[in-house]
């Protein structure tokens, strides 16, 4: 059948996985189906702080850059993830700043630093940075991170300006999880996309990762929620998503798993907004999902042999229909 990247096209959305850039050199058949599949690839974990600056001023694109030459070679585009977190940041970065080696007046300029260098590596090579990840509580106010703490709300709108100052062209994302609809946590970015706006801070796009579980139910105003962020005139995009079940797996729970899945992509396509729908790797055995929910898994859209689960011909389906 048609492959979903194929499918998506005539969307005219971009159809995404996560790739672990370690299977993808060592595992044929994950190589294979990423290069048949998905028209963008985001790395999983290799453009990420810690692995792209380990020493301080040192950097090492290896890992990201292969991923770039993978996604070249296959004629697809590559997201850019992520240039500030709370986790995954370097042991030099997080114990000088804890031991009081590292001021505030430093880690600002290590994070300009950082980004201006990450950024610019990349120039012209991506169509979209998450440019802060995670950045509120569910509840609507800022997470306690170093950055917060030593920094102020502040860093976010000066991360914003040092990536565009980096390079003009690439669009320039929020990133979070738990705000498919319309919550105290999607409201927060809502209100800060507006007040970022009011200063004259352009921020391109709004990020929903999309990490559902069926145990919590389907999210409710997904369409209103992207309607929103459109309106205010930001891209939204499905940045990570997948569906952990209860283990173990059954026909049941891959019917409502393929439901789930289907549900956002079906919001997606209704948005013109929405340019983009990705899922947070395909493989069940490569997925982050089992190491952090006990007792659930099952997340992607193969199993560990490699086998269409009915997500993936529901997807496929939606594509082809919306
Ligand atoms: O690289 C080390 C390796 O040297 C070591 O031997 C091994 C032993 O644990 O760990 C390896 O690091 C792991 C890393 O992935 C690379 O594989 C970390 O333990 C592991 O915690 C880390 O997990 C990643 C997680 O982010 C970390 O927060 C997941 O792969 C990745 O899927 C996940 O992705 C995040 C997004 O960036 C942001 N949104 C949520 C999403 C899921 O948590």
């Amino acid at each position: 059948g048609m492959p979903l990247r194929a499918a998506a096209e005539r969307a005219h959305l971009k159809f995404g996985t996560a790739v672990n850039t370690t299977a993808l050199a060592e595992d044929a058949d994950y190589r294979r189906i990423t290069g048949r599949e998905f028209s963008s690839v985001t790395a999983e974990n290799v453009m990420k702080w810690e692995v792209v600056e380990p020493q301080r001023g040192v950097y090492d694109w290896t890992a990201a850059d292969q991923l770039i030459d993978f996604a070249r070679a296959h004629g697809q585009s590559v997201r850019g993830h992520t240039l500030l977190w709370h986790n995954q940041l370097p042991a030099w970065l997080t114990q000088g700043v804890a031991d009081g080696t590292i001021d505030s007046a430093e880690l600002r300029e290590i994070l300009h630093d950082h980004i201006k260098t990450v950024v610019t590596h990349f120039k012209g090579k991506l169509y979209q940075w998450d440019v802060v990840n995670e950045v509120f509580n569910d509840d609507g106010t800022y997470r306690d991170s170093l950055w917060l703490q030593k920094l102020g709300p502040g860093y976010i709108a000066d991360a914003f300006r040092w990536a565009r100052e980096a390079d003009p062209k690439v669009k320039l994302f929020f990133n979070d999880y738990n705000v498919e609809g319309v919550n105290a946590k999607s409201t927060a970015y809502y209100e800060l996309a507006k007040q970022l706006k009011a200063q004259g801070v352009r921020v391109d796009g709004f990020g929903i990762q999309g990490h559902l579980s069926t145990q919590y139910g389907f999210p409710g105003d997904v369409g209103a929620n992207l309607k929103r962020f459109a309106d205010l005139g930001l891209q939204t995009a499905f940045t990570e998503v997948d569906v952990r079940i209860p283990l173990p797996a059954d026909a049941t729970k891959l019917a409502t798993q393929a439901d789930y899945y289907r549900g956002l992509l079906s919001a997606c396509l209704g948005s013109t907004s929405c340019t983009s729908f990705t899922v947070w790797g395909f493989a069940d055995q490569y997925s982050w999902v089992p190491d952090v929910f006990d007792g659930e898994g099952a997340a992607c859209l193969y199993d560990e042999s490699y086998r269409r689960k009915p997500a993936y011909e529901a997807l496929r389906q939606e594509l082809r229909q919306g």
